[in-house]
């Protein structure tokens, strides 16, 4: 195991941190079963360490039934046999923090699974009864209840209400559930449902447990007045517009239950921090990031912006802007196990609708896989100079593409299977890792893999890139470790570059960052040259490449 370091004593490690996102079940596999574990975790603690990260955020490895990748919980409180025991999880943690890094684990407040013991016996109950009241039932219109109660539509699903017959309950009521019909919604007007999170919260802080990652944060309170209202609108905007007086997400009354937990985060110390999912107008992002609430919120901007110089600035911008508006630290990040990886979205021609090209498989439009990786490592090497915290994904440090013709038969998500088969889903990001050129699973692990690997998978594994001092792993490795020696107050000033394309601006220690986008190879300024996420062509920064520089401040 490596050399022991221990942990930073700094309290806000967060604000400024570069944090890897592990999806447990595709990172490695200890034991041959073909889904990963937290073993596997634990054995490439050595790995993470080579990436100089501050933290890992996993995924959730709690008991589940895998109907929406481990997002539907059976049980808070434990480790999925699947992939491991509490006890893996302690020597993972302990193994972690004595290299320095700290550990997210991801709460998932909205919904639970179908097959936790609430939701068990909600249908086992009666109508009204205590335990219908954990969850949101309700009697069905028309003249028998025949039909859903309201308009809502669910993610996964035409509906947001399925009868409890499905579930095998014997009376004639509907739940609600805003993603699968096995995920469903808790009922947080229920005191009960408070209790039992901050008992949940407690559980893995008391562990050690640094921070959390809140799943569907914006959609814990609905708005339940009697007569249930109809939503009459695409949900979409019902999530990014409603700006507080929606009927299912974003509503004011969710940052009671955050303050609620704040006060538990502060009682440790360091005091624990989260990280909102919410999916709201960008101008609430900062209500879910107070140090007053969460912490943290995503910010999901530069998952859609186009690999364009204007479209980054104002960005950067905005989110700047906003951040200021309660001194929360910006989050960048360019993908997650929910988006199409990355360097696939920037080698693919904008134009492209991405959802029919993954429908065809791919096959519809050509992808430039080379100028896409290309592109990626620009568009890290720029967040990653920016004043904030920056989440990255499993895979993407090497470049990583998506798989984008698993075959209908092994397509796991339910996004396509639940959905009209309208969408193809997130399985393509979720493939198993490689780590070996070759061989069992690319050395995932000893056994197959759960979801089907493409023979090109060996070009882009550990193993491959790390002999190659122009890998995307190399330049990865290279920018988070000088990253660490650079962190600095969070500011940024903008220079001008007289380009349109070219984007260029510093941090008060005097580190800069200049993008090319797409303009003709570019003089680099004097300065110590720190990192060129792609060769430098003349000694000219060429487009689709950036780089760092250090000038000494007059
Ligand atoms: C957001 C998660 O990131 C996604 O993977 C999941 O399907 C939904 N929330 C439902 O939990």
């Amino acid at each position: 195991m490596s050399k022991s370091i221990g942990l930073s004593k700094d309290k806000n490690w967060w604000r400024q941190a570069a944090v890897y996102q592990i999806y447990p079940r595709s990172f490695a596999d200890s034991n041959g079963d073909g889904i990963g574990d937290l073993k596997g975790v634990t054995s490439r603690i050595p790995y993470l360490q080579s990436l100089s990260i501050d933290a890992v955020w996993l995924s959730p490895f709690y008991p589940s039934a895998l109907v929406d990748g481990g997002y539907d919980v059976d049980d808070y409180r434990n480790v999925d046999p699947k992939l491991g025991t509490l006890a893996d999880f302690d020597e993972m943690l302990a193994e972690l923090h004595k290299v320095g890094i700290r550990v997210y684990v991801d709460i998932v407040p909205n919904h639970s699974s179908n097959l936790h013991v609430w939701f068990k016996e909600a249908i086992a109950s009666e109508p009204g009864s205590k335990a219908r009241s954990r969850y949101l039932f309700r009697d069905g219109k028309g003249v028998n209840g025949e039909l859903p109660p309201t308009d809502w539509v669910s993610h996964f699903a035409p509906s947001a209400w399925t009868h409890e017959s499905a579930m095998g309950g014997k009376h004639n009521q509907w739940y609600m559930h805003w993603f699968a019909p096995e995920q469903p919604d808790f009922n947080w007007d229920n005191r009960e449902v408070h209790d039992e999170f901050l008992k949940t919260l407690k559980f893995w802080a008391d562990r050690g447990v640094d921070a959390f990652r809140i799943d569907v944060a914006h959609a814990l309170k609905k708005d339940l007045s009697e007569p249930l209202r109809n939503l009459n609108v695409f949900e979409g905007l019902e999530e990014r517009g409603a700006k507080g007086k929606g009927i299912l997400a974003d509503r004011d009354e969710v940052f009671a239950i955050y303050k609620e937990w704040r006060n538990l985060f502060n009682q440790y110390d360091p005091p624990r921090v989260a990280v909102a999912e919410a999916n709201v107008h960008p101008e609430r992002l900062p209500l879910y990031a107070s140090t007053k609430t969460l912490g943290q919120s995503f910010d999901f901007r530069f998952i859609d912006t186009p690999f364009e110089a204007t479209a980054y600035k104002e960005s950067v911008q905005d989110a700047l802007r906003l951040a200021a508006k309660n001194k929360s630290s910006c989050t960048w990040t360019l993908s997650n196990h929910d988006q199409i990886r990355h360097a696939t979205k920037m080698g693919l021609n904008p134009a492209v609708d991405r959802r029919s090209w993954m429908l065809t498989d791919g096959t519809s439009h050509p992808l430039d896989k080379a100028s896409g990786t290309q592109n990626a490592l620009a568009a890290s090497l720029f967040i990653l100079a920016l004043p904030g915290c920056t989440y990255m994904y499993q895979g993407e440090e090497l470049g990583l593409h998506e798989v984008t013709d698993i075959p209908e038969d092994r397509i796991q998500d339910p996004q396509y299977l639940r959905n009209l088969k309208v969408d193809k889903g997130r399985d393509g990001c979720r493939v198993p890792l490689p780590w070996k050129k070759s061989g069992t699973s690319f050395g995932f692990g000893t056994g197959s893999a759960h979801l089907p690997q493409p023979n090109w998978f060996g070009d882009y594994s550990v193993e491959a890139e790390e002999k190659d001092s122009l890998s995307a792993l190399s330049i990865y490795r290279k920018a988070l470790e000088i990253r660490k020696g650079l962190v600095t107050e969070e500011k940024l000033k903008w220079h001008k570059t007289g380009n349109s394309s070219v984007l260029h601006f510093s941090r008060p220690n005097g580190w800069h960052c200049i993008t090319n986008f797409r303009a003709a190879p570019i003089a680099i300024p004097k300065g110590e040259l720190l990192i060129s996420s792609h060769p430098l062509q003349g000694g000219k920064i060429a487009a689709g490449t950036t780089v760092w520089f250090k000038k000494e401040k007059k």
